[in-house]
């Protein structure tokens, strides 16, 4: 038997990421293997708390480096209680989001913040996937769906065009420094045609 493997998706808001991690747990599971779905920030009881306080309220409301704790925090909780245990158990584990995010939104958009951020990383958490999936969109049409869905979860998405546009340009600049763990997904497609790609890819 193969080690489990630890998958992420990743992404700008709206890009597609959960729709495909939901897509590929289950083409994993027509295999037969056992698979635990999760996303961040959350993915534990204690860090979905932690999300609430992170993705509702003002822009403002925190500051960077204050959010890039809470995020760490969050993450310490995913991997302690959901995200360890099931690798222990030999399940596969796609995530809705991992430490990329934080590396690109925390590390790269409000201040070159980065250091703190892979400082952090490597304090508290330690790990990184085997493979991640970073889906690639044009990012007005990514902001179009993801405020369509007016999930009460918007603090993100609050900051607007410019902000997406600098994200994607940072996720991309992760993919191509890592190319050993990251594939690089055209999501201007439709939901089959990415999931049908991601599946062969995997
Ligand atoms: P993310 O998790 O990256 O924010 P979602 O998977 O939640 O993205 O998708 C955002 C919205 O766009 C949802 O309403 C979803 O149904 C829709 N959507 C997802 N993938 C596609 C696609 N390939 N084409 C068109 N709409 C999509
Ligand atoms: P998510 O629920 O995946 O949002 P979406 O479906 O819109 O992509 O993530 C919530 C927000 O949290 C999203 O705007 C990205 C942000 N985020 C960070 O800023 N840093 C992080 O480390 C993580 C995991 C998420």
């Amino acid at each position: 038997m193969t080690n489990p493997r630890f998958i992420t998706f990743e992404g700008i808001d709206g890009s597609g990421k959960s729709t495909q991690a939901r897509r590929f747990a289950e083409h994993l599971r027509g295999q037969g293997q056992d698979v635990v779905l999760t996303r961040e920030p959350g993915g534990s009881p204690g860090a979905e708390e932690i999300r609430q306080l992170l993705l509702t309220g003002d822009p403002d409301r925190w500051s960077p480096e204050t959010e890039i704790l809470l995020f760490t925090a969050a993450r310490r909780d995913h991997l302690e209680k959901t995200i360890e245990p099931a690798l222990t158990a030999g399940k596969t584990v796609v995530s809705d989001r991992f430490a990329d995010s934080t590396r690109v939104y925390q590390g790269a958009t409000r201040g070159d913040l980065r250091g703190m951020v892979d400082s952090l990383h490597s304090l508290m958490i330690g790990r990184e996937p085997d493979l991640t999936f970073i889906i690639d969109m044009d990012p007005a049409l990514a902001l179009e769906r993801g405020l369509a869905r007016k999930s009460g979860e918007d603090r993100f998405e609050d900051f607007g065009l410019a902000f997406q546009e600098t994200l994607r340009h940072g996720f991309l600049a992760l993919a191509k420094a890592n190319p050993d763990r990251c594939i690089l997904i055209d999501g201007n497609r439709t939901p089959d045609q990415i999931a049908s790609e991601i599946a062969g890819r995997a």
